[in-house]
């Protein structure tokens, strides 16, 4: 069976992924895009970090200004779930990590997007069946994991859930290719899939470093980076990826495996109590003087 063929993509979070994922289907796969979240604000924040993405882009000489504009035109913003998803053929979810917010969002977009079109999930440790469990056609829900920032980075990873069917997997595989990216799949559905299995832990091992005193941020990173080659130590990954959503994955790979060696360090809770997001927020383990800043310097 040949899969669906994608002209419009309705994403569904305007937040860190969400703008990016919205960016590279408008910039690199040409698609028609609407992006969607909860608030006007918060729209108008993801809309604003495009622009400012492809600012970057124009400056580097990797696109032209009428190539930016282009791409601006190609995104409708909205906070309307209905409107966002009207001729879509794609949607791709890219929503806060909390399983019953996802759920419920599942049961409402079901209610409302063609039958045909399919729903594919920016997940980091959710299980795709559950989320496809509260939809009518669940042979069409997918996993379609992208990476931090999705604009750069290259892979995507696929995940099957219990019901995907085969022509599900063959349209993500197609749609990932016309934005640039490479995939993997991963056949089970598992907490955290391939990546998160293997990072989320050595992430949480490194807030455990700080949150027993053993040594200080910047020589945790300092450590990881050099002594293992990382670009990125640990520490600052976390402030990136958000402490809220890191601690997220933390707990569901915990549940989903019933084992405490996934058990999220004491600090994080901590942190997402106290606001300290990490980059979104302004502060997390390093302090970010704006959100759209990239240069990090270490908290007192
Ligand atoms: N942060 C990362 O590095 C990273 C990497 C890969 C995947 N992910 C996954 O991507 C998803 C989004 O993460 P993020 O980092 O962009 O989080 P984020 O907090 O930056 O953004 C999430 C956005 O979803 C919006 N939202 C909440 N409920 C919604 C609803 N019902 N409809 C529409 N929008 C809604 C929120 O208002 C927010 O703007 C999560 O599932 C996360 O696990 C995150």
């Amino acid at each position: 069976m040949s899969g669906t063929q994608i002209r419009k993509v309705a994403v569904l979070g305007a937040g860190l992924m969400g703008h990016g994922i919205a960016q590279v289907c408008a910039q690199t796969a040409g698609y028609e895009v609407s992006l969607l979240d909860v608030k006007q604000e918060l729209v108008d924040r993801g809309v604003a970090m495009i622009k400012d993405s492809l600012s970057k882009f124009v400056s580097k000489g990797t696109i032209d200004k009428p190539k930016a504009d282009e791409v601006m035109r190609r995104i409708r913003p909205t906070t309307d779930l209905e409107t966002a998803l009207e001729g879509a053929q794609l949607v791709i979810e890219a929503a806060s990590e909390n399983p019953k917010l996802k759920v419920d969002l599942y049961h409402k977009v079901s209610e409302l997007m063609s039958p045909k079109s399919i729903l594919a999930s920016n997940t980091s440790s959710i299980s795709i069946t559950l989320l496809a469990s509260a939809t009518k056609n669940p042979e069409n829900v997918v996993g379609m994991h992208f990476f931090n920032p999705p604009q750069l980075m290259p892979l995507i990873e696929i995940i099957r859930g219990a019901k995907t069917s085969d022509a599900t997997v063959d349209s993500i595989k197609a749609a990932a290719m016309q934005m640039g990216k490479e995939t993997v799949l991963c056949k089970k559905d598992s907490p955290g899939f391939i990546v998160n299995r293997v990072l989320m832990p050595a992430l949480n091992e490194a807030a455990f470093l700080v949150s027993e005193g053993v040594a200080d941020p910047e020589d945790i990173d300092k450590a990881i980076t050099l002594g293992l080659g990382w670009p990125m130590g640990p520490l600052k990954l976390l402030d990136y990826v958000g402490i809220d959503t890191a601690l997220s994955i933390s707990d569901v790979m915990m549940q989903g495996f019933d084992d405490n060696k996934y058990r999220a360090s004491p600090n994080l809770r901590e942190m997402v109590r106290a606001g300290l997001l990490g980059r979104k927020s302004g502060k997390g383990f390093y302090e970010w003087p704006s959100p759209s800043t990239t240069k990090a310097k270490a908290s007192p």
